[in-house]
């Protein structure tokens, strides 16, 4: 797989990659609807936004709207609340309703025609909206095409039948900056540590993230062996500071 390390706005200055020009952050999500876990990483500046999806909502075992409103009410940024129909006119109608729940909620749809249709539709209409199960390049491209905000792709998922999720995410970044498309890369199925950093090595523009892949990113033996070693120096020569 070949890294890229920085992406290019076709439609501005091609020559210039985006992050000299300061216009650029990498944005977390967090995958969960677990409100204490989400107010715990907002403390550390970690939560740009939330996904749920339904198999999020059936494990918190809360009533979809309620806590979809609850989560807009403490987070700022983009809150994607998936449909549970496969019927345009259904989706359509649930995203309409969901979108109603607060203007940060971004309205997640499968990856399916009749998604995309609906994608068409809501975009349109201003609402953002997020296509997921995204598996291919093609389908990202269809994404994009119908106005999505943002395209899921899962990485693990990928990983688990053998193929590359990471190489997905790199040719979705390839095709997007050939043309300038606006769909933000909101990798999902985030399932380690690894997965972030290779996500901001490619340029992805969003990573979701369950909280103890997060919280993982911080961890390394050497920072741990290192803190035990000053903390016995601090103890023999009984350093304070307050
Ligand atoms: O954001 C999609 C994510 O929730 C799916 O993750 O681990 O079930 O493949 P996973």
């Amino acid at each position: 797989m070949a890294f890229r390390f920085v992406h290019y706005e076709v439609n501005a200055d091609a020559t210039k990659p985006k992050h000299l020009t300061g216009d650029i952050t990498m944005k977390f999500f967090v995958d969960t609807a677990d409100i204490d876990q989400i107010k715990e990483l907002l403390a550390y500046g970690m939560v740009d936004g939330v996904t749920t999806n339904p198999s999020i909502i059936a494990k918190s075992g809360l009533d979809i709207l309620e806590v979809t409103k609850e989560i807009c009410s403490i987070v700022d940024g983009p809150v994607s609340a998936e449909v549970v129909a496969l019927d345009h006119e259904t989706m359509l109608a649930e995203g309409l309703k969901l979108a109603k729940i607060a203007d940060n909620i971004a309205v997640k749809v499968p990856l399916t025609w009749a998604g995309l249709q609906t994608c068409k539709v809501l975009s349109d209409q201003g609402i953002m909206v997020n296509v997921t199960l995204c598996f291919s390049a093609n389908q990202a491209l269809l994404a994009a095409k119908a106005g999505a905000t943002f395209i899921s792709p899962f990485i693990g998922r990928l990983d688990d039948i053998n193929l590359d999720g990471l190489e997905l995410i790199d040719d979705i970044r390839t095709i997007y900056d050939n043309y300038g498309f606006e769909t933000q890369i909101l990798a999902a199925s985030i399932r380690n540590a690894n997965h972030m950093s290779e996500c901001a090595k490619i340029g992805a523009d969003v990573c979701t993230a369950p909280p103890n892949v997060i919280k993982a990113m911080a961890n390394h033996v050497l920072t741990d062996n290192g803190l035990a070693g000053f903390m016995a120096d601090i103890k023999k020569a009984g350093i304070k500071i307050l």
